[in-house]
């Protein structure tokens, strides 16, 4: 499709994926406790979730705590399980009144129950709105993910919903936790680390990624922008020769 070069984000892309580090080496280079890290990176997404719609951004999925984020201290990970529950109730009405659908990806069989219903609260709250879909992974990993559909996607084997030759690159799609999501289009990994920490493994083969320096707390709306426009100058071939 030709490009407009009057309005570089109308070539943007449309799911963008962020893996949000760099947390505790903000709060220790202001002699804080992680957790004020963490707590500054909060405020991060709400700046982040609002430039969406004017950048053109229909999905954001945010990477907020990994299957290995447990190996942490246990004061870390009750901080972070606490801000998730404060955050979830301190924003819903803001995010339901914006047009934010929300969704979490992950495993929710290890989080404590008062976390998961407000996982599920905030879902059911936000889910005629389709301004922005926000997608939180939240005790997230890609093998995991894997892992889990493929269980599913076996049961339905054994049961004899679904036959083993009919099984091809779109089958499993479905049955992981994005399945009703689009693939992201460009992934983000902030804090200077040039690694994919097993974060949406499947659905990422064909994304740009971008890796850039910036703490996590530390980044702006008008960064988002600067690599939006980036996205839009470069050209995905998925493989292709050009035309
Ligand atoms: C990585 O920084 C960050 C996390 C493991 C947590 C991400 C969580 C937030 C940004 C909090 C808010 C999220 C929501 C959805 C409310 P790090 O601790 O690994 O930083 P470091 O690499 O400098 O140690």
């Amino acid at each position: 499709m030709p490009k407009d070069p009057d309005n570089a984000l109308q070539a943007g892309p449309r799911h963008v994926a962020i893996i949000m580090d760099g947390n505790g080496r903000w709060a220790q280079a202001r002699g804080r406790p992680r957790l004020f890290g963490h707590h500054a990176g909060a405020r991060r997404v709400r700046e982040v979730v609002e430039a969406c719609p004017r950048l053109g951004i229909k999905y954001l999925t945010i990477f907020a705590f990994s299957t290995e984020n447990w190996k942490r201290t246990q004061v870390e990970v009750a901080g972070l399980m606490s801000l998730f529950r404060r955050y979830i109730v301190k924003e819903t009405n803001t995010l339901k009144n914006n047009g934010i659908r929300v969704r979490f990806i992950g495993d929710r069989v290890r989080l404590d129950a008062k976390l998961t219903e407000l996982m599920d609260t905030l879902e059911r709250e936000t889910q005629d709105n389709d301004l922005v879909h926000l997608t939180v992974a939240l005790n997230y990993g890609g093998r995991d993910e894997v892992a889990r559909a493929t269980k599913r996607l076996a049961r339905d084997v054994a049961e004899g919903v679904l036959r083993p030759e009919d099984v091809d690159e779109e089958t499993l799609p479905k049955y992981l936790d994005t399945r009703v999501l689009p693939d992201p289009d460009l992934v983000i990994r902030t804090s200077g680390e040039a690694r994919i920490s097993n974060f949406l493994l499947w659905q990422s083969a064909y994304s740009e990624y971008e890796f850039i320096d910036t703490l996590w707390p530390d980044f702006t709306a008008a960064e988002l922008e600067r690599l939006c426009l980036n996205y839009g100058s470069r050209e995905r071939r998925f493989g292709a020769v050009p035309a």
